[in-house]
C-alpha cells in the first residue's frame, strides 16, 4: 500500500442506507441508530463509533477515536429505508422481531412507523419457507432490476440524500455455484433477460446497486457481489463491494480462538459447533439448500487460520462440524455450542467447551452501521471493487481472484486500522520495526 494521501470527498449531504430485508438484523440496526441518535442507548460493538486508533509512534501518544481522525458519516445524517416482502413497517417488525424491549421501541414508534419498505424482489424458489406478497411484478429479471433502480432514484430525492449504501440484510437464499452466466457483465444481463434460475434476487439488488455506482455489502452467504461479472462491473461503475455472511456469534468466537491456540502450537483434533435459534433467519436455514449456503461460508474457516497442510501434527486431522438447528422457544437468542477437542505437549488431550448464549442481531447491528460508515468512506477515497479491508466483518471473506481469504480476527483488524490510517495519510504501523518499543 503506497503511502500517498487519499483525496477524500467531502460530506455534503445525507448518507441513505438502504437494506434489502427488514427483519430482525435491519430493525434492530435502524432502531439501535435512532435510539442512540436520541441518547438513550450507546453504540456498542461498533468500532466507527466507539473504537480508537493508534496513530505514529507509542510515544506520541495519538490515539484519536476513529470518527474523529476521519471524516465518516454522521449518525445524525443518515436516513434508513428498505425492501421486504413483508408490508410491515419497521416498528411493527421490530415488536415481530422480538429482539429489542418493547419499551424501547415504544419511544421510537413515530420514528419507526414512518419507514416502510418497498416492494420486495422475491422469488420463492430461493427461500422456500417465506410466503410474503409484497412483491415487485415484471416480464424479467432486467426489469426487476429497473424497478429497484428506480426504487432507489425516489428514495434518494424524497429524501434528499448526497450518497447511498446498500446492505443486504434478507434471507439466506439456497446454494447455487458460480458458473458461467456469472462470468461476465455481458452474459449475467443477457441471463437476467432470460431468467436464468442461477441469478437469485440479492444478485438482482447488488447488480442494480453497483450498475448506479452505489456501495454494496452482503450480509448472507449467498453468492449476491460475489461473481465475476459484478466485480468487473463494479471496477467499471468505481463502485466498492464487500461480503459476505456478517461474522457474529460463533464464527467470530472461533476466529478469536483458533489463531491463539496456533500460536501456542498446541494440536486440534475436532471442533464441533451446533447453534439452537428460533428466529425467522433459524426457520429459513431449517431447509437443506438454505442450511447449505451457510454451512460452506462457516466450514472455511478454520482451515485458512490453521493451514493443517504446513503443521500436519497439529492439525491434519482436524474434524470439523457445524450444525444449525430451529429451536423456537429461544428466539433471536441463540445458543452456539462448541466443542474444542485439543492436544498438548506429547499428545495429551484437553477440552474446551464454550456455550456462547449470544444475541444473533444485537452482534449484527453494529456491523450493519460500521459497514455502512465505512463503504461511504471507501467510496468517497474512489477505492472500486473488493474491500477486503473489511474482512474483519466477514464470515467468509470475498476476494479477488488467485487470493485466498483472510480469517485470523486480529490480522483482518490491523489490516482494517491500516487502511484507515492509509486513507487518513497515516505512516502504517506493522509492529515488526523497532518503533513498536518506541
Ligand atoms: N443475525 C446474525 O447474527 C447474522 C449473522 C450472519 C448473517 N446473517 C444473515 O443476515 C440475514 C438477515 O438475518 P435476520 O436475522 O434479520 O433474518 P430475518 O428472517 O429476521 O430477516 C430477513 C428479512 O428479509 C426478508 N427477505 C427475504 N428475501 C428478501 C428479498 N428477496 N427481498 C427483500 N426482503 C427479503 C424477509 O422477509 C425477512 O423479513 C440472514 O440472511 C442471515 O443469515 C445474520
Amino acid at each position: 500500500m503506497d503511502n500517498t494521501k487519499i483525496n477524500l470527498k467531502p460530506i455534503n449531504g445525507k448518507l441513505g442506507i438502504l437494506t434489502p430485508g427488514m427483519g430482525a438484523v435491519a430493525t434492530t440496526f435502524i432502531a439501535g441508530t435512532i435510539a442512540i441518535k436520541k441518547n438513550i442507548g450507546k453504540p456498542i460493538g461498533s468500532y466507527s463509533q466507539m473504537g480508537t486508533i493508534r496513530l505514529g509512534k507509542r510515544t506520541e501518544g495519538r490515539n484519536p477515536l476513529v470518527k474523529d481522525f476521519l471524516p465518516l458519516a454522521d449518525l445524525n445524517d443518515i436516513v434508513f429505508g428498505g425492501w421486504d416482502l413483508y408490508e410491515d413497517n419497521v416498528y411493527e417488525a421490530a415488536v415481530n422481531a422480538g429482539v429489542l424491549d418493547r419499551n424501547l421501541l415504544d419511544q421510537l414508534k413515530t420514528e419507526l412507523e414512518e419507514i416502510k419498505p418497498m416492494k420486495a424482489v422475491f422469488d420463492k424458489q430461493y427461500v422456500k419457507k417465506l410466503d410474503g406478497t409484497y412483491i415487485k411484478e415484471a416480464a424479467n429479471k432486467m426489469e426487476l432490476a429497473e424497478a429497484v433502480m428506480e426504487d432507489i432514484r425516489q428514495f434518494k430525492e424524497k429524501h434528499n440524500c448526497e450518497r447511498i449504501v446498500m446492505v443486504w440484510c434478507g434471507s439466506t437464499e439456497i446454494y447455487i455455484r458460480e458458473s458461467e452466466v456469472h462470468s461476465s457483465i455481458e452474459k449475467l444481463e443477457q441471463g437476467m433477460r432470460d431468467n436464468h434460475k442461477d441469478i437469485p434476487p440479492s444478485m438482482i439488488y447488488a447488480y442494480a446497486a453497483i450498475k448506479m455506482g452505489i456501495p454494496y455489502a452482503n450480509g448472507a452467504p449467498n453468492l449476491s457481489c460475489d461473481i465475476k461479472a459484478l466485480e468487473e462491473l463494479a471496477k467499471t461503475t468505481n463502485t466498492p463491494i464487500a461480503g459476505k455472511d456478517f461474522k457474529t456469534g460463533q464464527t467470530l468466537m472461533k476466529t478469536i480462538l483458533a489463531p491463539g491456540l496456533k500460536a501456542r502450537s498446541l494440536g486440534i483434533r475436532g471442533w464441533f459447533s451446533t447453534n439452537i435459534l428460533g428466529n425467522r433467519d433459524g426457520e429459513v436455514l431449517d431447509d437443506p439448500d438454505n442450511f447449505k449456503s451457510k454451512e460452506v461460508s462457516k466450514l472455511g474457516v478454520l482451515e485458512q487460520i490453521l493451514e493443517p497442510e504446513k503443521h500436519p501434527d497439529l492439525y491434519k486431522d482436524l474434524y470439523h462440524k457445524v450444525r444449525i438447528n430451529y429451536y423456537p422457544p429461544h428466539g433471536d437468542n441463540k445458543e452456539g455450542w462448541d466443542n474444542i477437542d485439543i492436544f498438548g505437549w506429547l499428545n495429551y488431550p484437553m477440552q474446551i467447551k464454550i456455550d456462547f448464549l449470544c444475541r444473533d442481531s444485537i452482534l449484527a447491528a453494529p456491523i450493519v452501521l460500521d459497514l455502512a460508515i465505512f463503504l461511504d468512506l471507501a467510496s468517497r477515497a474512489e477505492m472500486a471493487g473488493i474491500q477486503e479491508w473489511l474482512s474483519f466483518y466477514w464470515k467468509s471473506p470475498q476476494i479477488g481472484e488467485g487470493l485466498y481469504p483472510q480469517h485470523d480476527i486480529f490480522k483482518q483488524f490491523e489490516k482494517l486500522k491500516n487502511t484507515l490510517r492509509h486513507i487518513g495519510g497515516e505512516e502504517l504501523i506493522t509492529h515488526l520495526g523497532l518503533d513498536y518499543y518506541e
